[in-house]
């Protein structure tokens, strides 16, 4: 069997792991909000008509901080719809999913939904079709106390108190084609920078995020963020970053490897920010929103679903990427979220596209159940237990040829350490045999929990949870770990993503493993 090790560097903190790793999205796209977090008729609907059962799985999940409301979907839209009584908000055609918006949940909606979830909502501003006007009036709407038309607006319509909304997104995606009121960096960097300025004017404690590259094949990745830096770098808080993965032509090997991509992509735009900070000579932090990331098969949505979707009648939410993950799917979303942490020193935050029903580790049908899709188990125990500080660790370990990455290791691994506790995630991509694993912890500790996620008995690296069958892949106890003399030894099942908990002493001044 391979053999790999792992060293933990318990003097070397890399950073601090901020709450707000463990994002998610709420889009208004497809079944994420209609019959996804919302379906007034359903069984489990609470007053407003918010599914219980599906807001039982957000907090089971962990998401900390909800980006709110697209999405491509924000670039059409017009907060002043979503607001006032719900019987008299205005239906409108959302042309960037070809569907009918009814406008039936807006901002005092999911507000409440927000509370109830314990999440942060994070809420994006229209670049696309609109501009500082109604960017800093949904401020004023949201945050400021009362005795302007826009606060006492708010009031009036049942929300004495202010929102307090800290975060803010600048448009989505702003670099992509298929965006509404798609800009060049120049014009976009421009409009981010002053819509910013005065938002600020209006709520100078709130933290904005600016758009960077919908992923790292843009052919304006880097200029992009080169331009809307050196035009807005004064003002926002935060630059995001989008990142989707999927298995494209049977290259498994390329597909758990997607944590690679994600370092190197993240390494990029850190370089870039420090390039232009130091240009600029400005002294301040500019963190990465890695504000979108996940599998998703985007040839499959490219391919099949949207040639229809664009050319058929107009639906209220319609049933948009409702991908099906698999225990590989698994795999490599436990990995994402590895590169995440591993890269805390500049990552500020992240959020898992999307939440519910539309690529999504939680999955609803109308009048029916919610269930747990593969991707939830590796997003929920991580969410649970890798707080703290994430501390360095060097693995050294076989290795494989990847088509997209090069050569890499078949050991995956993040240490964090919290109080009293050593967490351990740990990958094995050999697709085909186990991977024999020693960890020097340097001290006595003792494993409290040891859970894997990989192919189940009787089921392959392709087996899923459905409607029928919703627990077919869930977390199993990883049988092997054990610890002697201060080393941990385990057998990472092939294919697998695994988390072990251990009771061990907090970092010392000068301890090494
Ligand atoms: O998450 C689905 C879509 O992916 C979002 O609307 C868009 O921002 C991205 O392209």
């Amino acid at each position: 069997m391979a053999k790999a090790h792992l060293r933990v560097h318990r003097d070397e903190p890399v950073a601090a792991v901020s709450d707000r790793l463990f994002g998610s999205f709420v889009e208004h796209m497809g079944r994420a909000v209609y019959t996804g977090i919302y379906e007034p008729g359903h069984s489990t609907a609470n007053a407003v008509g918010f599914r219980t059962d599906v807001l039982d799985l957000v907090r089971e999940l962990g998401a900390t901080v909800i980006r709110y409301p697209g999405g491509n979907f924000v670039s059409g839209f017009r907060w002043e719809d979503s607001v006032g009584p719900r019987d008299e908000r205005p239906v409108r055609l959302d042309v960037a999913w070809h569907s009918v918006e009814t406008n039936e949940v807006g901002l005092h909606e999911f507000a409440e939904w927000a509370d109830d979830a314990g999440v942060e909502i994070m809420q994006a501003v229209n670049l696309g079709t609109r501009g500082i006007e109604a960017a800093a009036a949904l401020l004023e709407y949201s945050n400021h106390a009362g005795r302007t038309a826009r606060s006492d607006e708010r009031r009036a319509n049942g929300r004495e108190t202010p929102f307090g909304i800290t975060l803010w997104c600048l448009g989505n995606e702003m670099d992509g084609p298929w965006q509404i009121g798609h800009k060049t960096a120049d014009e976009y960097g421009r409009l981010a920078a002053e819509t910013g300025r005065v938002m600020k004017w209006v709520d100078p404690s709130i933290e904005l995020v600016a758009a960077g590259s919908s992923n790292a094949d843009m052919p304006t990745f880097g200029e992009w963020e080169r331009t809307v830096l050196a035009r807005s770098a004064e003002v926002i808080d935060h630059i995001s970053l989008h990142a989707y993965y999927e298995e494209t032509g049977g290259d498994v090997a390329s597909f758990l490897a997607s944590g690679v991509g994600l370092d190197r992509y993240i390494g990029t735009v850190a370089a870039i920010i420090d390039e232009s900070l130091a240009e600029q000579k400005l002294e301040k932090t500019i963190g990465i929103s890695v504000d979108e990331w996940n599998v998703w098969y985007q040839s499959r949505f490219n391919d099949v679903d949207k040639p229809p979707l664009f050319a058929g009648d107009w639906n209220e939410h319609p049933r948009i990427i409702e991908d099906e993950y698999s225990v590989t799917d698994a795999v490599v979303v436990g990995s994402l979220l590895m590169s995440l942490l591993r890269n805390a020193d500049r990552v500020s935050m992240a959020n898992l596209a999307q939440l519910v029903n539309v690529i999504a580790p939680i999955r609803s049908e109308p009048d029916g159940p919610a269930w747990r899709q593969t991707t939830f188990h590796p997003f929920a125990l991580t969410a649970a237990a890798a707080r703290g500080t994430v501390l360095r660790s060097s693995v050294s370990s076989p290795t494989v040829d990847t088509p997209l990455y090069g050569t890499v290791d078949l050991l995956d691994a993040v240490v964090v350490q919290n109080d009293g506790e050593l967490v351990l995630l740990l990958v094995n991509r050999d697709t085909a045999e186990p991977l024999s694993l020693t960890v020097d912890l340097g001290h006595s500790a003792a494993v409290t929990s040891a859970l894997s996620i990989h192919a189940p008995v009787g089921g392959s690296r392709f087996s899923a949870n459905t409607e029928a069958a919703p627990d077919t892949v869930v977390p199993v106890p990883l049988e092997s770990v054990a610890i002697s003399d201060g080393v941990l030894s385990a057998e990472l099942p092939p294919l697998s993503w695994s988390i072990v908990r251990l009771a061990s002493a907090p970092i010392s001044e000068g301890a090494t493993a």
